[in-house]
């Protein structure tokens, strides 16, 4: 059994991005421990680029129910995040979220990371998102980037809870997720 975090960005009603973090869930519950972080539900604040958790173990300064979250996730061995792409790039919530884990970064066992990301536009390279979420995972030294997932097309809220191939979609993110 694994221990699994999913982490969802989006604001908006009826997202398409919570949508797959609530079907991945689900999916892998059947094996392992989930748990989903809403950043809707979560009091956040921007970090402060002040060093104090570099020199003091990870401990954040701000203590905010941000930190709690992220603290909570040191141990976990996958961490999934999910963003409404916005101007070809992941959502403030979200780079404020990579921001704070600045503190994650000096105190942590994650072996993989992933980004599952909504859009309205086709499947393309999408290469600036999965540029900066390269860079992203770079900062953890021992942990793998399992990559960028785009979900295209979805335009209007619900698209993915009508999407028929929704199945296809989560089962490629839960079996990459199995190889080492
Ligand atoms: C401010 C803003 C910027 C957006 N920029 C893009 C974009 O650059 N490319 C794109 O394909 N869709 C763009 N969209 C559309 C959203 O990415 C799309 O509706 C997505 O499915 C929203 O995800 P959610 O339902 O999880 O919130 C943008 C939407 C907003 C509100």
């Amino acid at each position: 059994m694994s221990k699994y975090a999913i982490i969802s960005s989006s604001f908006r009603g009826n997202s398409n991005s919570y949508k797959i973090c609530k079907a991945l869930e689900e999916a892998l519950s059947l094996n392992n421990e989930v748990k989903l972080i809403n950043l809707v539900k979560v009091e956040m604040n921007f970090c402060l680029g002040c060093g104090y958790c570099e020199h003091n173990k990870g401990v954040c300064i701000r203590k905010d129910s941000l930190y709690l979250a992220l603290d909570s996730i040191r141990d976990y061995d996958y961490v999934i995040f999910a963003s409404p792409m916005y101007y070809g790039e992941i959502c403030g919530q979200l780079k404020t979220c990579f921001d704070r884990m600045n503190s994650v970064i000096q105190n942590n066992s994650i072996k993989k990371m992933a980004l599952i990301c909504s859009c309205a536009g086709p499947l393309e390279e999408k290469s600036i998102i999965k540029e900066s979420f390269n860079i992203f995972v770079d900062n953890f030294k021992s942990c793998k980037n399992q990559g960028v997932y785009i979900y295209p097309s979805a335009f209007m809220p619900n698209s993915f809870a009508n999407d028929k191939n929704q199945e296809g979609f989560i089962n490629k993110i839960v079996s990459d997720f199995k190889e080492e």
